[in-house]
């Protein structure tokens, strides 16, 4: 089966966990895009969404769905979003698509994150992708040199911008057999932002996009 079909069938399947009058928190990606297509098809039972990005921001007004600011929501009851990885314990890491933090932030707020994934985003032990981490930019060398004493490789996105106007650290060639203890540590480095593990704050449902679900 073509990944995209998988990201297809995951994106629509979470449609099964929004309910009527419901502000939705929404991820970024393009298995998310599946879900936003599928999203409009309730548009006039939701509220709206809380959205993760820019790119998420315009693809849900496209598709005529209210963005709400987080601040004037309160706590989501739901979050959908992909992951660029994920392990047995729905341990993530995400940011392949520079909206960590943003979706760092709304996973917090949100009662239930369901992960949505193709198969290939499986793995035993996270770290195969490389990990995004998101920076002040006169952070960024500081950063680098400090992931570099703890045995990663960061590589510096250049030329990427987030949505917070920082840069993004892509650490390559870490195989992450502790991410809760590595989520915290990194955290506590002066100038990061974000840490695109997601494994402090899980998923709570992992829905993996494959034939059966169709
Ligand atoms: C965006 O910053 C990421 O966290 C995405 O959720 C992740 O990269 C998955 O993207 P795809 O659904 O495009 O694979």
């Amino acid at each position: 089966m073509a990944q995209n079909e998988g990201k297809r069938l995951a994106g629509r399947a979470a449609l099964r966990y929004v309910e009527d009058g419901m502000v939705v928190g929404v991820g970024t990606g393009s298995t998310v895009a599946y879900f936003i297509e599928a999203l409009a098809e309730r548009r006039d039972t939701i509220e709206g969404a809380v959205s993760s990005s820019e790119q998420s921001s315009r693809l849900l007004r496209e598709r005529g769905i209210p963005v709400l600011d987080l601040n004037a929501t309160g706590e989501l009851a739901l979050y959908v979003d992909g992951a660029d990885e994920c392990d047995p314990h729905k341990r993530l890491i995400k940011g392949g698509g520079g909206a960590l933090t943003r979706e760092k932030i709304i996973a917090a707020a949100s009662q239930r994150f369901v992960c949505i994934i193709d198969p290939a985003k499986r793995v035993d032990v996270l770290g195969r992708f490389p990990l995004p981490v998101e920076v002040i930019p006169m952070a960024r060398s500081h950063v680098a040199r400090a992931i570099a004493a703890r045995g990663g490789q960061p590589v510096w996105r250049d030329g990427v911008v987030t949505d917070n106007g920082n840069w993004i650290l892509d650490v390559h060639n870490w195989s992450i057999t502790d991410p809760v203890a590595l989520e915290s540590e990194l955290n506590q480095i002066a100038g990061v932002v974000c840490v695109g593990l997601f494994a402090r704050r899980p998923a709570d449902v992992v829905l993996i996009g494959d034939r059966e679900m169709a």
